[in-house]
């Protein structure tokens, strides 16, 4: 089985677009969001649009289960006074921009959803299965932690986003890192770039039931990262035309995170430009 999941989304309906048609020319058999439609970018109501149209299968995100409730905020989980000023505008011109059947259905997707494909048992969730809005940093967490998830959600792999960049590890049985059998894979995010000085956004294919080598067993799973290219410039235009904060759309324009940068720990603040 090929199968897509997108990340955050954030109103990026240009890249979602251009994921979803990526995603059918390398014919993927199902494609999942893991939530956070809207918030940051223009339209919210086209990116809920393309995902029903689509036939995308969601998991609910904390920006998802705000806009769905009517809540006073998105839940981000920022700390820093600047990041919430830019969240609460992206977030009230989000709730705004909103239709009430989208809101409706917004507030009955589920938080988590368990698949299984070839053997592989695989849970999907935003942040972390125990909280919508947790940030799993690849510097800061570990392996032992995420072994412990997945024996505790009795699943091999767990796919998530929230943070907004793209990720993967894996281990084996005993809690030793490995390429075999259990993994914890951050699926990145379409509604912006990963804060690396390139405009391109992710998202991850994962195959399931691989071929078996000479005398091999076969691998129970892969992951690829795509990168991918969109029309950013419109996105830009329109999110100009819309007056969303100009901080948010240098970001689209230049890759590099203007805003949301005091939740990143050291490491992975290193390798932006601030
Ligand atoms: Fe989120």
């Amino acid at each position: 089985m090929r199968l897509a999941f997108f990340g955050g989304i954030y109103s990026n309906h240009l890249a979602l677009a251009a994921a979803i048609a990526d995603a059918r020319s390398r014919g993927v058999d199902a494609m999942w969001c893991l939530g956070d439609l809207g918030g940051f970018g223009p339209h919210p109501d086209r990116t809920c649009e393309l995902i029903r149209n689509n036939n995308v299968s969601v998991v609910q995100g904390n920006y998802d289960h705000s806009i769905g409730h009517g809540l006073n905020d998105c839940q981000c989980g920022y700390t820093d006074p600047r990041d919430n000023h830019f969240a609460q505008l992206s977030y009230d011109y989000t709730l705004t921009h909103n239709c009430d059947d989208h809101r409706t259905w917004m507030r009955t997707l589920p938080a988590q959803q368990r698949v299984e494909f070839d053997g592989v048992r695989l849970l999907l969730c935003h942040g972390s299965p125990r909280r919508t809005n947790e940030f799993l940093w690849d510097s800061t967490t570990s392996t032992q932690f995420l072994a412990k998830m997945c024996d505790n959600n009795a699943c091999d792999v767990i796919l998530g986003t929230h943070t907004g960049l793209h990720w993967q590890r894996t281990w084996d049985e005993r809690g030793a890192v490995s390429t075999k059998s259990r993994g914890f894979i951050n699926v990145g995010v379409l509604g912006r770039p990963e804060n690396d000085g390139t405009i391109n956004v992710w998202y991850t294919l994962l195959r399931t039931g691989g071929d078996v080598g000479a005398g091999e067993a076969p691998l129970p799973w892969e992951v690829e990262f795509v990168p991918l290219i969109y029309d950013h410039e419109r996105l830009a235009c329109e999110m100009r035309d819309e007056r969303l904060p100009d901080e948010f759309i240098q970001t689209i324009l230049t890759g590099w995170w203007t805003t949301c940068l005091e939740v990143l720990p050291s490491k992975e603040r290193r390798r932006g430009q601030w």
